[in-house]
């Protein structure tokens, strides 16, 4: 048994926490250890690696005894301490937010390398925007930008308006409650929809984990993040084609519609996109080396070119 006191080194505290990790074969128990005990602590690799014999104090003392037996119960670390950084920003959790994801990430790289994510006054759409990190980290890196984002929970939004806030970003962000593309289709049969309100980059991390395989899923997830941020129906490709149906209306001209998707959807979401009007442009890989987000833009059509 694993007690914390006020009195105990902070080094001895981060073994006794890595230890206890390990013996319940909790992945990765040196990363997660460290992250607990420098949260607790207040205290930085540096310090501890400076004074391992400096006291740890009641407050650390209280809040690791109560960490370690949830991380030991399987929640996650992000969940415990009730936020994750994603992008290089840190975004506050809810119950109602899926925690974000280091794959998420290959989106965001995506979406930012596609020119119309760099056009002047640009204006970006995230749908599902969850803890909003996805379009809070564009709006981050694009500072003539503004966006919205929509979500089907209204506790998500709430949690996306207060980190829009926390990093100085709400006065270029909104966020909408919005079953995916609903309120937006009707505005978009609108003639002057395109230039008046039109979207240069769409970007979306949607439900993608097929209904029936949700139950198999590990603890972590099942047991922490929401359903609604994880169902993505029978074959886990509803939302994709509730999201490609409208986006080409949505989408200004040249703009970009870019998607995360599972390792196995590559072909099926792009076989959606292209039944939406939609051509692949460009696609990223995550850092496992598997194909994680695809980029598609409007086919150009006859009247287009045309017009050109
Ligand atoms: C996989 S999570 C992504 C959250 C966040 N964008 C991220 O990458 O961390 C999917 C999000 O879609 C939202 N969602 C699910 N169904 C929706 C719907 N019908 N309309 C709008 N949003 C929906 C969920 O609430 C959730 O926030």
């Amino acid at each position: 048994m694993t007690a914390f006191t006020a009195l105990m080194p902070i080094g001895d505290a981060l073994r006794q926490l890595r230890g206890a990790l390990r013996e319940a074969d909790i992945p990765d128990p040196g990363i997660d250890a460290r992250i607990l005990l420098e949260e607790a602590a207040q205290c930085d690799a540096t310090a501890l690696a400076r004074d391992p014999q400096a006291p740890l104090g009641a407050e650390a003392a209280r809040k690791l005894s109560s960490w370690l037996p949830r991380r030991l119960a399987g929640e996650p670390v992000g969940r415990i301490l009730g936020y994750r950084e994603f992008f290089g920003l840190r975004f506050d959790l809810a119950p109602a937010t899926l925690e974000p994801r280091a794959d998420t990430e290959a989106l965001v790289e995506l979406a930012l390398r596609q020119p119309a994510s760099r056009r002047p006054g640009a204006r970006f759409l995230d749908l599902g925007t969850g803890s909003g990190c996805i379009l809070l980290a564009l709006l981050h890196a694009c500072p003539d930008a503004r966006g919205v984002g929509a979500d089907r929970a209204l506790g998500a939004l709430v949690a996306a308006r207060a980190n829009a806030h926390a990093l100085g970003l709400s006065e270029r962000a909104a966020f909408v409650g919005a079953n995916w593309m609903d309120p937006f289709r009707e505005a978009a049969a609108d003639a002057a929809f395109e230039t008046d309100y039109g979207f240069d980059l769409i970007v979306s991390n949607p439900p993608y984990i097929p209904s029936a395989t949700i139950a198999t899923l590990d603890r972590e997830v099942a047991g922490f993040d929401p359903r609604l941020a994880l169902d993505g129906g029978a074959d886990g490709l509803d939302p994709y084609w509730a999201i490609c149906d409208a986006a080409s209306r949505l989408l200004r001209r040249g703009g970009v519609l870019a998607l995360e998707h599972g390792h196995d959807q590559e072909r099926e979401v792009r076989r959606i996109a292209e039944e939406a009007g939609l051509e692949f442009v460009d696609s990223m890989h995550d850092l496992g080396g598997i194909l994680r987000a695809q980029a598609f833009t409007p086919r150009s059509t006859a009247d287009d070119a045309a017009s050109d």
